[in-house]
């Protein structure tokens, strides 16, 4: 059978594992309770489901159980630890450090911060799109009271040095947070070992539902933060809310699998993602990885085709669902941020691709997308 069409937007979000949804069946039908009714046998069996599902997500990590709050996804994690931190330590330590190829929700919350009053310093990256440690330690200052960086870049799959951070950040006593929405389920995480204080999580993008995610919070009293729903006092008050336990016994499960299929899936997606590159070298002599070649997540791939017309190049490929190098905050059109923040021409990257691949992609697929952009590359008489 010939393929039409591939889906390669992984990064942008994932289908929903079967499993999960399984899991998700009970209390969306029969087991209808509200998690917070503490009267009856619904409301416990629905509180349940959630406890379960709260252990399932930290294991991942390496994290306790009590640390994570359930709320809507990474962005409303980003929101609440960034806003919250500033809130909490106010005039005492009035300083935020993030970086600038943050997601769009990292960024305007700090931005938000600044507005109301806080310092903010947004660190620059390199041309492979990581931080540069000493610029990091020379930001810090006794002032500060969080450093945001995130874990796996959602556009360029690059790893920034996550317990090098950690280190800087415990020695100088200043909290940190990562935004792991890419991270989570996909590359070994230590909350420990690497000194995270605080990490974004969201279900959609490891096979679980869309509108759930969680804020893992190092149990302590110097990472108190100002909850900002306020309301009947769930998730220890940080949340406010009703629970959607369906929505979050699906993300448990998805957890789940994620970290027992890690190793393994990594194997299979390195291999595939060889063949990817390979491939489209042969077919597109000049073509570039955008980022660092090496220090990224293996499902992801942004190239840039140097020289052939963007708007073209996407009209070639069209059944190859993938995502432009323009922003993909879709409301805002042009070149990405990110891009531009390795130092990528605009027209180069209108000319990139950002391949996402993951658990259904298979090898017709991989030979699919190679032929694809082959013969799009081709129609424009190749890269320059
Ligand atoms: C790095 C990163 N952070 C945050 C988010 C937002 O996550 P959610 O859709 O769960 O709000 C995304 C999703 O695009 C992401 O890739």
């Amino acid at each position: 059978m010939t393929i039409k069409s591939a889906y390669m937007d992984y990064q942008s979000t994932t289908p929903l594992d079967e499993r999960a949804l399984a899991a998700m069946m009970p209390y969306l039908t029969e087991k209808f309770g509200n998690p917070h009714s503490a009267e009856h046998r619904f409301g416990w069996e629905a509180e349940a489901a959630i406890d379960v599902a709260r252990e399932q997500v930290a294991a991942v990590i390496a994290g306790k159980p009590e640390a994570i709050t359930f709320l809507s996804g990474a962005t409303e994690a980003n929101n609440l630890v960034i806003k919250g931190v500033m809130e909490h330590w106010g005039a005492v330590k009035p300083h935020l450090i993030t970086v600038a190829t943050e997601h769009k929700c990292v960024l305007e919350a700090a931005l938000a911060c600044e507005r109301a009053g806080y310092r903010l310093t947004i660190l620059t990256v390199g041309s492979d799109g990581l931080i540069d440690l000493d610029q990091l330690e020379d930001a810090i200052c006794d002032a500060t009271a969080l450093v945001s960086v995130m874990a796996v870049n959602n556009e360029i799959g690059v790893i920034q040095p996550l317990a090098n951070i950690g280190a800087i950040c415990r020695k100088r006593g200043v909290l940190f947070h990562t935004d792991a929405a890419q991270a989570y389920g996909k590359i070994p995480l230590d909350v420990e070992v690497m000194n995270i204080d605080f990490m974004s999580i969201s279900a959609h993008k490891i096979y679980g539902p869309k509108g759930v995610g969680a804020l893992y919070r190092r149990q302590d009293t110097s990472t108190v933060i100002t909850p900002q729903m306020h309301g009947g006092g769930q998730e220890g008050g940080l949340r406010a809310g009703t629970q959607a336990p369906a929505l979050v016994a699906g993300f448990g499960e998805a957890a789940d699998i994620c970290a027992a299929e890690m190793a393994q899936e990594q194997g299979r997606l390195e291999k595939m993602m060889k063949r990817m590159v390979s491939g489209l070298g042969e077919a597109a002599p000049g073509v570039k990885i955008n980022g660092h070649p090496e220090v990224r997540w293996t499902g992801n791939l942004n190239v840039c085709f140097p020289g052939l017309d963007g708007d073209r190049l996407f009209a070639d490929i069209r059944g190859l669902a993938v995502s432009s190098g323009a922003a993909c905050a879709s409301a805002v059109a042009g070149p990405s941020y990110v891009l531009d923040a390795i130092g990528v021409s605009a027209n180069d990257a209108r000319a990139s691709i950002r391949i996402g691949i993951g658990r259904l992609t298979t090898d017709e697929e991989i030979d699919f997308a190679i032929g694809k952009i082959s013969e799009a590359v081709g129609n424009q008489g190749g890269c320059i």
